[in-house]
């Protein structure tokens, strides 16, 4: 087994509606699944895993995903934007800037 060069944590934690807002009310475990293909069609399973996480913090901002060992906060991360996070950080080690995270107030309530 080759020893992975990242790993992604995509917060999968699910709250009920009436709980607040969470990365799994907002599609987090499709996304993971969506990703998991991307990676597979790139064929980089082996330099890249991705596990579900606990909450991540910024809940409000979902669906949330950080990329270790960059430490890169993704937040508000869709469908659409999975490929450019594959192809320009995976890939070429340039993190979306676009998606990083941004707010204040959400940055520390992860410390
Ligand atoms: S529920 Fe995803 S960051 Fe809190």
């Amino acid at each position: 087994m080759q020893v992975p060069q990242h790993h992604i944590f995509v917060c999968i934690t699910q709250r009920p509606p009436t709980a607040g807002a969470s990365c799994g009310h907002a599609g987090s475990r499709l996304l993971m699944d969506k990703l998991q293909l991307l990676l597979l069609e790139h064929e980089l399973t082996q330099r890249v895993r991705i596990n579900g996480s606990t909450c991540l913090g910024p809940c409000e901002v979902g669906v949330n995903l950080v990329v270790y060992p960059d430490g890169v906060f993704y937040q508000r991360v869709t469908e659409a934007d999975l490929g450019e996070i594959v192809e320009q950080h995976l890939l070429r080690g340039q993190p979306v800037e676009r998606l990083r995270l941004r707010d204040t107030a959400a940055r520390s309530a992860i410390g």
